[in-house]
């Protein structure tokens, strides 16, 4: 009894500690609110209209240039205090020339923002995001964002157009690759991390950079797949499938978000009202700057919404702050304000916006503050940072397919390593690496000699061009020779890639597609190999050696026949800086795969959009069950060639039944749902577990399976652990059609499993 007395003291007393640290460090926000208040009020007080509105134009100069046009007379305009931020050039130097100009002559002496693209990773380069989402890793994920943010800050940067969430169930959309792919659940947690390891919740360090949240939104729902495509989508699903991550992001603190270049229903997202004040300010609290997309203002008119003055007036009216490279608020904002079609406060709570967000970085301090020589010369590509690479590709790469342990490869012999992509630093960094610099990347020709030395004996043939295509070639080629053409021929190639694998124990084809075969602007129709590398591939399987496929690619890609006659396949993604000697450490065998793919591969483009939490149809088709009047296709299975989730190991693991704690779960109560998991193998892996929830039963159909939880665990031989997930009705919860985030009681069944399709289930009712 004194015992628990003593106990409830101590928790008194942490717990009135804990209430008064909350106390005091909402006291002290308000404080600095208010503080950073005064100084914005008392600087707009000063500015003119044409001040203000000068604040919200973004420009680059060139540089890393991602759109059709560059800004002009860039200098000038900064003079003129007719710029708010820059983007698209790097470096103490240069960025501490270009806020001088800023600083030094614009009468308010306001400084400027400067922006990029890091997408996974700042000089360093990380495997895409796609591939890092495979890793199921949080934790990773979010060193990687820190790191960026390091080299970012150490490279005069202070804002990161990243995390970009959107959900992409359509692979032919090339911009699948910089996504957390299909589900909403693994996108919120991966978005949250990413603003976490960006942001730090503390934009006055030095080393912590401003994110920007994109696309907003749904803009991986382009229809078919094509880039920048309409969107048409019902709000059930927007809320419940692909606005999570947005949100996540929100409530992570992101302090921008960059609307995307589709419509939505209509309207497109950067005159969509609704979308930037209604739902992202009103109902999400968003109280950070909205920007565009580059040049999104101007394309308005494409989209049929009006003349460049009625175009600026949308987006202004929409909420949007802030116009990447349209300088459409810059030409028509001010007669705007004139006829009275935007309002005064309109552009000033945009403009407050932007320079609360400078404010925040610390830019109104020390203009210069991202501008370290130092830093830049001792943190970008450190040591530190490429080890952390080459782990961090390593835990993202995902083995599709090992039959007969073909992986790992012994240290001894002779390889043929084949393949265009084998020895070819060009295309490792894959999709937006703007500042990644290809030449220093490592081949997997390299990486290889770097593992195992001279204990194996390489041979190596070209085999094939990526593409011999000429006009897709020319399509792809846009930024550089990411598709070199050899002189030689189909033939000549092919014939020289088989006499070499003639002469090895084991052929490593390494194939797939260009770096910029997905990205922006690359949308395929065809999703499988090239022809070129399918006809090697197929001549390499023909000599009767085991092969390995090591795979570069930025999409789930087509590869039924792949996936029949080849032996092992290992996805890699495109793997950054590191990739080389990442992948030479799985193939083998010095890491044991773990990746597990976050997109479905589908068997045939016919199957796309293809996802594993669809629903049920009033006709679901079973396997065994007779295929006429069931939901199917008459030429294709309907389930995907490799699931959600799916990823081999080295080794194997075994799942238990699942218990559950009870099979009733009340409103205000938790159940337990655990499997035990055995390493049945031979070496030591790691496994993440993954928990799916069905509603049964809803007011509006529910997905047949729902991710709601995943672990990660390590088990040597042998060993067994249990993994326990726990479930509240927070993990039932759904937008319901009157758009209220509800659970609903019933039955429930909950999986859990090495992937989406393989698990053990078990039911419970929530009362
Ligand atoms: C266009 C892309 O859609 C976006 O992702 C990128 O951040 C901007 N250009 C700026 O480069």
């Amino acid at each position: 009894m004194k015992k628990l007395h003593t106990l409830l003291i101590i928790l008194m007393v942490f717990g009135f500690l804990g209430v008064n640290a909350q106390v005091s460090s909402s006291a002290k926000s308000r404080a600095e609110n208010s503080k950073m208040d005064n100084f914005v009020n008392t600087l707009m007080k000063k500015m003119t209209l044409a001040e203000k509105i000068g604040q919200l134009n973004l420009v680059t100069p060139g540089g890393a240039v991602t759109g059709a046009v560059v800004s002009k007379d860039v200098d000038t305009k900064i003079r003129n205090g007719e710029v708010g931020g820059l983007f698209g050039i790097t470096g103490p130097d240069k960025i501490r020339k270009t806020q001088e100009i800023a600083v030094n002559n614009f009468r308010l002496h306001i400084p400027l923002i400067f922006g990029l693209d890091v997408i996974h990773g700042h000089k360093t380069i990380f495997p895409i995001p796609l591939g890092l989402s495979s890793s199921w890793d949080t934790t990773l994920i979010k060193k990687t964002a820190r790191i960026a943010a390091n080299e970012a800050t150490a490279d005069g940067l202070s804002w990161v157009f990243s995390p970009m969430v959107d959900i992409a169930r359509d692979p032919r959309w090339g911009r699948i690759a910089e996504g957390a792919g299909e589900d909403p659940f693994l996108g919120s947690q991966i978005a949250k991390v990413m603003i976490e390891g960006y942001q730090e919740n503390n934009l006055s360090k030095d080393n912590t950079v401003m994110a920007c949240v994109k696309h907003y939104a749904l803009y991986g729902a382009a229809e078919a797949g094509r880039e920048y495509n309409t969107v048409d989508m019902s709000k059930v699903r927007m809320y419940n499938e692909y606005l999570p991550p947005y949100k996540a992001a929100v409530d992570a603190g992101a302090g921008s978000v960059m609307t995307s270049f589709n419509d939505i229903n209509g309207v497109p997202a950067t005159a969509n009202k609704w979308l930037v004040t209604d739902l992202l300010r009103k109902q999400w609290g968003f109280k950070g700057f909205v920007v565009t997309d580059y040049t999104a203002i101007p394309e308005l008119i494409n989209h049929g919404m009006g003349d460049d003055m009625k175009v600026t007036e949308l987006a202004l009216n929409a909420g949007v702050d802030m116009d990447m490279v349209g300088e459409e608020y810059l030409r028509h904002a001010a007669q705007l304000v004139k006829e009275g079609k935007v309002s005064e406060k309109t552009i000033d709570d945009a403009c407050r916006r932007i320079l609360e967000a400078k404010y925040k970085l610390g830019l109104f301090e020390d203009p210069y503050r991202y501008c370290n020589d130092e830093r830049a010369k001792t943190e970008l590509m450190s040591d530190a940072n490429l080890k952390a690479a080459r782990e961090v590709a390593e835990r993202c790469f995902v083995l599709l397919k090992n039959n007969d342990q073909v992986l790992p490869l012994k240290k001894s012999g002779t390889i043929a390593l084949i393949g265009p992509l084998a020895d070819n630093k060009r295309n490792m960094l894959g999709t937006w690496s703007v500042s990644g610099d290809p030449q220093k990347s490592v081949t997997i020709m390299q990486g290889i000699k770097n593992v195992v030395g001279n204990s194996v004996n390489i041979l190596y043939a070209k085999g094939a061009n990526i593409s011999d295509d000429t006009e897709f070639i020319k399509h792809v080629n846009v930024f550089g020779e990411e598709i070199s053409v050899d002189k030689r021929s189909p033939e000549e190639m092919i014939n020289e890639a088989v006499e070499t694998a003639d002469k090895a124990d084991v052929v490593v084809a390494v194939l797939g597609e260009a770096a910029d075969m997905t990205g922006e602007s690359s949308s395929m129709s065809n999703i499988s190999l090239q022809e070129s590398q399918e006809n090697l591939l197929k001549a390499l399987v023909k000599t009767g050696k085991p092969v390995v496929l090591v795979l570069m690619n930025g999409r789930p890609m087509t590869l039924t026949w792949e996936n029949e006659h080849v032996p092992a396949i290992l996805d890699t993604w495109f793997g950054g800086t590191e990739a080389g000697n990442a992948v030479a450490d799985v193939l083998f065998g010095n890491y044991n795969p773990s990746g597990k793919i976050t997109a479905s591969f589908p068997r045939n483009v016919g199957q796309i959009p293809i996802y594993y939490n669809q629903f049920n149809t009033g006709r679901p088709f079973h396997p065994g069950d007779s295929p006429k009047f069931k939901s199917d296709y008459l030429d294709v299975a309907n389930t995907p060639l490799y699931p959600f989730g799916y990823g081999l190991s080295y080794t194997t693991f075994k799942y238990s039944d699942i218990s559950l704690s009870n099979n009733t779960l009340s409103s205000n109560g938790k159940i337990t749902a655990s499997v035990n998991v055995t390493n049945t193998g031979t070496r030591s892996g790691k496994e993440t577990v993954q928990m799916y929830i069905r509603d049964m039963v809803g007011s509006i159909t529910r997905p047949i399976k729902e991710l709601k939880g995943f672990k990660q665990i390590t088990l040597e031989p042998g060993e067994t652990q249990k993994v326990s997930f726990t479930i509240s009705v927070n993990d039932l919860k759904f937008y319901n059609s009157d758009l209220k985030y509800v659970y609903e009681t019933g039955d429930f069944k909950v999986f859990i499993g090495t992937n989406s399709q393989d698990v053990k289930e078990a039911d419970f009712k929530l009362k």
